[in-house]
């Protein structure tokens, strides 16, 4: 696996990643429009994505096979404010078939690295819902400290849920 900024040219791979494991996404992430994931709107969000990052707002890698013929996972750092807080939050998902083989946990790390070596970041906020296990134990394993509790968080699947908040913080900066 090679883990690499996720591009525009990329929209095909993403919208394909997106509608495979849309049932495994779904308990986890925000109810959408099937259009959200249409292959047009791919192409669009991530133009939009490309002024973002080079205005410094946010980053987001996927994980490919050598050809970058398949996404095997995705990992953004997003809502970057900078000034005394350098701080921004970090989301990710992996495919259903590559669950629980570690290769999150290598996206993670290097989009991690990318925050703070290249972005200059001190925290990064990272959140789950409270019934999220394997979320839980990926953060933790990348040594995440718990911060707190937020009743009604975010709308997931049509839903105000709970989450703990986490962060990871930079010691060399
Ligand atoms: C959450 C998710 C990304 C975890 O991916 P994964 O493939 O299990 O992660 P990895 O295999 O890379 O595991 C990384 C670490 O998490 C730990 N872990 C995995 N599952 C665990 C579990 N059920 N309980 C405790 N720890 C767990 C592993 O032990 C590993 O740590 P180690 O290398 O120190 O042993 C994946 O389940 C997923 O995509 N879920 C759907 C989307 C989602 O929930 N996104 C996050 C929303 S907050």
């Amino acid at each position: 696996m090679k883990v690499i900024r996720t591009r525009p040219h990329h929209a095909p791979i993403v919208a394909a990643y997106f509608a495979e494991n849309e049932s495994h996404l779904r308990p986890w992430s925000p109810l959408v429009p099937k259009s959200h994931h249409s292959l047009d709107s791919w192409r669009r969000r991530l133009e939009e994505r490309e002024l973002e990052f080079e205005n410094g707002l946010s980053a987001h890698f996927i994980g490919t096979d050598d050809e970058e013929a398949h996404v095997i996972g995705t990992c953004s750092l997003s809502n970057v404010v900078r000034g005394v807080f350098l701080a921004c939050h970090l989301g990710y998902s992996v495919a259903q078939r590559y669950e629980g083989q570690g290769h999150m946990k290598k996206i993670v790390a290097h989009a991690i690295g990318y925050a703070f070596d290249q972005m200059g970041l001190h925290r990064i906020m990272a959140n789950h819902m409270p019934d999220n296990e394997r979320s839980a134990g990926l953060l933790q394993s990348l040594g995440f400290h718990r911060e707190g509790y937020a009743r009604d968080y975010l709308m997931i699947n049509g839903r105000w849920e709970d989450h703990v908040l986490n962060a990871l913080i930079n010691n060399k900066q």
